[in-house]
């Protein structure tokens, strides 16, 4: 944890359930899930495709209702998506047709908001994208653009920084650099964190704890907390320990034998 304000809970999860219905039939994506974020912390949530990650990071940003249970940011009540909360999803979703600048800008139509060319350039630079604000999204490449939904889901200095598996369409040499720099920005920054994966190594190397799921309906099967000095050396006896207990957690659900030949 990054900051002497870490005890302060920054988001509140009670009882979570969530379902969708298709065709008549309750498709259950979340059940009972209950998870207290302190502020200024680094969670990371992984778990097997459609075990309901994105449907829990979609319910934090407001952006998916009819849900039961709590969910308090700060002491409010989620009831909507907000400016105090940003979102980075795999693909970078940037508009082509517009400047970096512009995307960083457009759609911030809250009075309330503090945004200017001045703090998009600030962030830019944070985000290793210096003199970029007037290039097009064609002119960069994958790894550059994610720096720019970075940059874009920074700007409003948020409370809460959601990513949804930001990494995954990356080639590997990039992810690691990414990875890197989301532990620099997370350590400049002090926003508190939650990133979704399904790259075991990614969270181990990122998180202050991991949060596994189980696979549908999701629930959490265990959080382990990684008590390892960043940054973390992947090839170290310490964190490949965490890497089999995460493999172990994933493998006892399948009720497979597993081979810890990883
Ligand atoms: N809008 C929706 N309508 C119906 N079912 C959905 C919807 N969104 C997600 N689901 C289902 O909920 C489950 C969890 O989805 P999701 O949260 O996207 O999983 P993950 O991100 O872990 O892969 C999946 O079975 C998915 O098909
Ligand atoms: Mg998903």
């Amino acid at each position: 944890m990054n900051n002497n304000n870490s005890v302060r809970p920054k988001l509140l999860i009670e009882n979570l359930s969530k379902s969708y219905w298709v065709n008549n039939d309750e498709l259950k994506a979340l059940q009972d899930i209950n998870l207290t974020i302190l502020n200024g912390e680094f969670v990371a949530i992984v778990g097997s495709s459609g075990c309901g990650k994105s449907t829990l990071l979609k319910i934090i940003a407001g952006l998916e209702n009819g849900y039961k249970g709590t969910v308090l940011l700060g002491n409010e009540k989620i009831s909507g998506p907000g400016l105090d909360r940003g979102m980075v999803f795999q693909e970078h979703r940037l508009l082509p047709w517009l400047t970096v600048e512009k995307n960083i800008t457009f759609g911030i139509k809250d009075k309330k908001s503090k945004v200017t060319a001045t703090t998009v350039s600030e962030h830019l630079d944070l985000v290793g994208l210096s003199g970029f604000a007037n290039a097009y999204p064609f002119q960069l490449s994958g790894g550059m653009a994610q720096r720019v939904s970075i940059a874009r889901a920074l700007v409003n200095q948020p409370e809460l920084l959601l990513f949804d598996e930001p990494f995954g369409s990356l080639d590997a040499l990039t992810k690691i650099q990414m990875q890197k720099e989301v532990l620099r920005i997370w350590e400049a920054e002090k926003t508190t964190m939650i990133l979704v994966t399904h790259d075991i190594d990614e969270a181990i190397f990122l998180g202050d704890r991991v949060v596994v799921m189980s696979s549908r309906p999701g629930t959490i099967r265990k959080i382990i907390p990684i008590d390892l000095l960043r940054p973390r050396d992947r090839s170290s006896y310490e964190f490949t320990q965490i890497r089999k207990a995460i493999y172990h957690e994933f493998f006892t659900e399948a009720e497979e034998p597993f081979s810890y030949a990883i």
